[in-house]
């Protein structure tokens, strides 16, 4: 279970991003955040895994409070999590068996036959088997998530962070990354967080929604209720940022 209390994180003195984010994240749950561009959607994210560091309240992580760990109980605590990154962030000087493996060889004590055998294991998953020499610039967007994905998920993550996996993806290739984010949870039975604007991963692999607005969770709960929400704020945001994608792919969208 992951508790996120009263969280705040300011930046340059000024700029305060998260102004008391309360949510809590049940054992085995799928929840999206949504939210507008650069309403910290991303910073929170960072604060669960302890890449940054909140100016005010806390993040427990079953029970343990991420920014009082010492700095090897936070490496043993990172491992746990699988997390793929807005953007998939691949290193371009590594070959894709390099870039999944970072994880293992950082948290493990693997000889390379396993690192071998995990890689390819995890390749299979995203349906990218046999690709392990290829680097990253020889591959298409969604190749490079899917393989981001995979890194994600090689060392067996108990969470999975998603920030973005859809976002610059042709609806066809969002719908394979959405099946691939349901499958893997299903058989993960793993917790995870999945950053996302688009409405149609909402509707279909999450449990729950949480809306952030002005720094704080705007609101928390099933697609079904924020999708008929008569909220003004929650209507104007689905306005917005639903129609593009669903418009696409021939769905509606109650405005
Ligand atoms: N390390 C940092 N230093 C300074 N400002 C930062 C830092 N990280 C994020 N910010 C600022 O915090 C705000 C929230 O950023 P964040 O990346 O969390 O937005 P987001 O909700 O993920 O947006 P998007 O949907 O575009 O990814 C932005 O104004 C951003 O510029
Ligand atoms: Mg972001």
């Amino acid at each position: 279970m992951i508790e996120i209390r009263n969280l705040h994180k300011s930046f340059n003195g000024d700029l305060h991003v998260l102004r008391g984010v309360d949510l809590t994240i049940e054992t085995g749950e799928t929840i999206a955040i949504v939210g507008q561009s650069g309403c910290g959607k991303s910073v929170l994210l960072k604060h669960v895994i302890g890449l940054l560091t909140p100016d005010e309240g806390e993040v427990t992580v079953d029970g343990k409070n991420v920014h009082a760990l010492k700095e090897d109980d936070l490496y043993a605590l990172r491992g746990r999590f699988g997390f793929l990154f807005q953007g998939a962030a691949l290193f371009d000087s590594m070959t894709v068996r390099e870039n999944i493996a970072l994880g293992l060889v950082e948290n493990h004590s693997l000889d390379e036959d396993a690192l071998r055998r995990i890689v390819a294991e995890k390749l299979a998953v995203v349906g990218l088997p046999g690709i392990e020499n290829k680097k990253p610039s020889e591959l298409s967007g969604g190749m490079r998530k899917r393989v981001g994905l995979a890194r994600a998920l090689a060392t067996d993550p108990d969470y999975l962070l998603y920030d973005e996996p859809t976002t610059g993806l042709d609806p066809v290739m969002s719908d394979q990354i959405d099946a691939l984010i349901a499958k893997i949870t299903e058989q993960l039975n793993a917790t995870s967080i999945v950053v996302t604007h688009d409405m149609f991963s909402v509707y279909n692999i999450v449990h729950r929604v949480a809306m952030m607005h002005e720094g704080r969770i705007y609101f928390a709960g099933t697609p079904e209720a924020f999708q008929s929400s008569d909220d003004p704020v929650i209507r104007d945001f689905i306005r917005r940022f639903g129609t593009e994608r669903s418009a696409q792919r021939g769905m509606e969208v109650r405005g």
